[in-house]
């Protein structure tokens, strides 16, 4: 059974995310999203919120679960027992600080690859901050987000004005 892990902040999921896990959910067995508690940022949906967000857009997916994580990505892969990191490449930008963290984390743990998926070219400029930069000036995130995300995040957003 190939069980692969796909982390990330998810703050909130975007279409970009959601499209690199439906392609990977047809490669593996079981498709674990792992959302960081990222003490790096300052989140603008709690651990809770982004885990449950996830779950409601990725329900289709019968193979996929969802859970929350801090430490280190390789303990994670362990404790799920992965053998498989999933990451997307959305530009040249992404590839050097994603190599340092495939390489290093098969130092970590020799048994776990990270596997690339080139993010679809529509979705290869987004990312989360950008989507919330955009909700917060009152634009339009329909093209970028699920119409249940824009509304958590219409919702957050108002809580915070
Ligand atoms: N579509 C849209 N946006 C995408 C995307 C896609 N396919 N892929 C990445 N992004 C965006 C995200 O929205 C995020 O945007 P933001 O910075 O505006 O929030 C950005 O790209 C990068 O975020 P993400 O992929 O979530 O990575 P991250 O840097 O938050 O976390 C981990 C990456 C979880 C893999 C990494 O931090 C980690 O492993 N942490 C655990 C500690 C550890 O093991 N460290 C040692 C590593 S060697």
């Amino acid at each position: 059974m190939t069980r692969a892990i796909y982390p990330g902040s998810f703050d909130p999921i975007t279409n970009g995310h959601t499209d690199i896990i439906e392609r990977s959910a047809k490669m593996v067995d079981h498709l674990i999203i792992g959302v960081l508690t990222n003490n790096a940022k300052s989140p603008l949906f709690t651990i809770d919120e982004r885990t449950d967000m996830i779950r409601k857009v990725t329900a289709h997916l019968e193979n996929v679960t969802v859970e929350a994580f801090d430490g280190l990505l390789i303990d994670f892969a362990k404790k799920c027992e992965a053998s498989i990191i999933i990451r997307g490449l959305r530009a040249v930008t992404d590839f050097e600080y994603e190599l340092q963290m495939a390489q290093t984390n098969h130092v970590l743990s020799p048994s776990v690859d990270t596997v690339f998926l080139t993010t679809n070219l529509k979705y290869s400029y987004l990312s989360s901050s950008v989507v919330k930069e955009i909700a917060h000036f009152g634009g339009n995130v329909s093209e970028f987000v699920s119409p249940y995300i824009e509304d958590r995040i219409k919702e957050k957003l108002k809580g915070r004005a």
